[in-house]
């Protein structure tokens, strides 16, 4: 059974591309097979992962057009290997096209599903980094996704926009995807040395704890998270012992109890 997880949260620069890079590769040191799709226009996760988003032929953009034209949608043509182990299928500016796109289709909500569909078979994993905005490429996430994974930095202000996004979720489970499940917050970016970091998660745990699990594994604030996109490498590759690689693969451990 492939699961396949939207990496979510509308707010800017709270560790999405990090949680989907790292932990996909921590699944694939698990012996997962795991594929990565970057849905965000800025193409962070593709540069992340070691490729020019300007010098690609095709990506996700296209499969998802074809899908929407209820076209074959040829992934295979898409897809690039990455040095961390994973599968990609890259963005490039060209994503940002498909946000006009899709909003005016009736269906446009379905073209990621409906381009992943068959080709999902050959992965456990398939995790959906997706921009920070709740426009119609989060929502075609949600709608290919089963689960949600949300990171939150820890940071007192994220906490506000959490309310959001959980609301978005509820409307396309309500419309779009019924089945759709929210595995669990998972909090980013933390220095626990801080009595700021640590009443946050606290917050965290206290207030979404009731509607939604927050994962026991919290990410540390660690440079090496910084470091390791630079180079076109994970966190494991990069930094094996810090704590950032220690995270990522408690965090891999979580997700498949
Ligand atoms: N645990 C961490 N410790 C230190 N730095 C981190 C950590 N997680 C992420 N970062 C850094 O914070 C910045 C934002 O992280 P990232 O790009 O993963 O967030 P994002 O939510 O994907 O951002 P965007 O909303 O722009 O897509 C990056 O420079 C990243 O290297
Ligand atoms: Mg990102």
């Amino acid at each position: 059974m492939t699961r396949t997880i939207a990496i979510a949260n509308q707010k800017g620069g709270v560790g999405k591309t990090t949680t989907t890079v790292n932990l996909g590769a921590a699944l694939v040191e698990r012996g997962r097979r795991v594929l990565a799709v970057d849905l965000d226009p800025q193409a962070s996760l593709t540069l992340a992962l070691g490729h020019d988003a300007d010098a690609l032929p095709r990506t996700i953009y296209s499969a998802m057009m074809a899908a929407m034209k209820g076209e074959e949608a040829s992934l295979a043509d898409v897809l690039q290997p990455t040095e961390a182990g994973l599968d990609l299928l890259p963005a490039s500016i060209e994503l940002s096209q498909a946000e006009l796109d899709l909003t005016r289709e009736p269906l446009g909500i379905y073209a990621l599903r409906d381009s992943l569909n068959g080709f999902a078979d050959g992965y456990d994993y398939i995790l959906l980094d997706c921009p920070p905005s709740l426009g119609i490429l989060t929502a075609n996430a949600l709608a290919a996704a089963a689960e949600v994974v949300i990171p939150l930095q820890a940071d007192y202000l994220a906490l506000k926009g959490v309310d959001l996004l959980l609301r978005t979720i509820g409307k396309i489970q309500k419309r779009a995807n019924t089945t759709l499940k929210v595995r669990g917050i998972v909090l980013t970016m933390a220095d626990l040395r801080t009595l700021h970091a640590r009443e946050v998660v606290e917050a965290a745990r206290e207030t979404f704890g009731q509607t939604v699990p927050v994962f026991d594994t919290i990410i540390h604030a660690n440079v090496r998270l910084k470091e390791a996109p630079l180079i076109g490498q994970s966190i494991l590759a990069y930094a094996t012992d810090s704590p950032g690689a220690q995270g990522y693969r408690a965090l891999a451990q979580e997700i498949e109890l």
